[in-house]
């Protein structure tokens, strides 16, 4: 699959970017510059020589993929979804953005965000996508590292089939296991718990991830 990652320039993008490719898939490496583009396409080729990474601009690169990923900051949304709603119509479009907020006390998630969450807000402006909030809660630098991740990432968003695609797609990331978390309701939810694992990472060392037990019926963690 052609997988477009705007802001795949930035640690997350990266991060997802080497390991998609080196699960097989094709990446189309978006930004805001056909430079920085480039840039990051030699460096991601560099540290996989086998993989296949088009540099492209990131309006260029919604048309180009097949499932795009969202991996910019949360004030970038409001100028980067509109000119690129129509080449993401009909496609499955992975928001991995977190609105935070950094005090003195430490990370906190954003409440008062336009239309309830990050998730909602893409909806809210490529209304025929059908967006997916997922890998929120991921370490950007284990996931460059192509680390054993032991993670969960929970997937959430209106359309069933659009989940059950980035379930799929999840397989790729190194010892993650994908679990449906339902509607793009609880959006919102996901993306503030970066907020506490990036205080708990301060607090206690590490670089902490989501991990949930007590589930019978789902697959195990690789
Ligand atoms: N870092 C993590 O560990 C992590 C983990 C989970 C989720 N996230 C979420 O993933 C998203 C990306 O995180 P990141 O750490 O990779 O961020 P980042 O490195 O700060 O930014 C990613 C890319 O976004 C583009 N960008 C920056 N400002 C922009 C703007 N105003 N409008 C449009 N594009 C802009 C830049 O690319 P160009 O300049 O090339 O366009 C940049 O390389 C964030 O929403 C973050 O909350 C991050």
């Amino acid at each position: 699959m052609k997988i477009a990652i705007f802001g795949g320039t930035g640690d997350l993008g990266r991060g997802l970017a080497i390991n998609f490719a080196a699960a097989g898939h094709e990446i189309v490496v978006g930004s805001r510059s056909q430079e920085r583009a480039e840039q990051a396409a030699d460096g991601l080729r560099e540290a996989l020589p086998s993989g296949t990474f088009t540099p492209l601009e990131n309006v260029p690169a919604a048309e180009a993929g097949d499932l795009a990923v969202v991996s910019i900051p949360h004030e970038g949304i409001d100028a980067t979804i509109p000119p690129m709603a129509d080449a993401l119509a009909g496609k499955v479009v992975v928001s991995v953005v977190n609105a935070l907020r950094f005090g003195k006390s430490g990370s906190i998630a954003e409440q008062d965000i336009k239309h309830g969450s990050c998730g909602h807000w893409i909806q809210e402006l490529a209304p025929e996508a059908k967006v997916v909030v997922a890998y929120n809660n991921l370490p950007a630098a284990g996931l460059q590292e192509q680390h054993h991740l032991d993670a969960d990432v929970l997937v959430c968003g209106k359309s069933k089939a659009a989940r059950e695609q980035v379930l799929e797609l999840t397989s790729s990331l190194p010892g993650t296991r994908a679990l449906d978390a339902g509607p793009l309701a609880n959006a919102l939810i996901i993306e503030g718990m970066t907020a506490i694992i990036i205080n708990l990472n301060k607090r206690y060392g590490g670089e902490a991830s989501l991990s949930i037990s007590g589930l019978e019926n789902a697959p195990e963690r690789p």
